[in-house]
């Protein structure tokens, strides 16, 4: 089997085994899962939060609004997005609802759901493997520098050396969430200033 089918191969069966995992943990109440995509040879992974309602929908990372900025931020770097992996930490869409409306809206995700969340995005990046991984925000920033009081304000494109406890290590690029710049128009240049320095890395 080639490298590639390989990891073809085992991302199914991690994904089958996460299904599982939250079908047990949320029995009445079963989530909808979103998954990684993109190229599982890439030599960049990028991790966001997690999905929103239409990624839900769609069951596709980062195909909403958000998506939208991300592709912008891709083509300031001069990525192509299939030839990137483009993952969440979180694997389900944290939402509240609001008791007059009924109407749903994101939340942040919640300090247990990112642990229950933790290991699948380890094991997925044990099998991608890449060099450099470009964590977008404080949520996969904290969880992948294994690090609760690290601040995207502090590190934001600045690269740092990660290993993991599970023997994995690469290079991790903080950026702030593309979703931010739309919340503080002031972040935008450092935005455009971190993402020029990434495309510097890159070279
Ligand atoms: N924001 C994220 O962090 N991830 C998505 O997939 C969508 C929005």
């Amino acid at each position: 089997m080639s490298d590639k089918l390989d990891k073809e191969q085992r991302l199914l069966e991690l994904r089958k085994a996460c299904i599982e995992f939250f079908n047990g943990i949320y029995k009445d109440k079963q989530k909808i899962l979103v998954f990684g995509e993109g190229n599982v040879d890439a030599r960049m992974v990028l991790v966001g939060e997690a999905p929103g309602e239409q990624e839900t929908i769609k069951q596709r990372p980062f195909v909403g609004q958000a998506g939208k900025n991300l592709d912008e931020f891709l083509d300031i770097v001069g990525i192509n997005r299939e030839d990137i992996y483009i993952t969440n930490t979180v694997r389900f869409r944290p939402f509240k609802v609001n008791p007059k409306t009924g109407r749903t809206s994101n939340r942040p995700p919640r300090k247990e759901e990112i642990e229950l969340c933790r290991p699948w995005l380890y094991k997925e990046l044990g099998i991608i493997m890449p060099e450099l991984v470009v964590s977008l925000g404080n949520t996969p920033l904290r969880v992948l520098a294994d690090d609760k009081n690290i601040s995207i304000g502090d590190v934001h494109g600045k690269p740092m050396d990660i290993k993991t406890g599970q023997d994995i290590s690469f290079k991790l690029f903080p950026l702030y969430h593309p979703a931010s710049i739309i919340y503080k128009r002031a972040l935008k240049d450092v935005y455009i200033e971190d993402l020029n320095r990434l495309k510097e890395y890159l070279k």
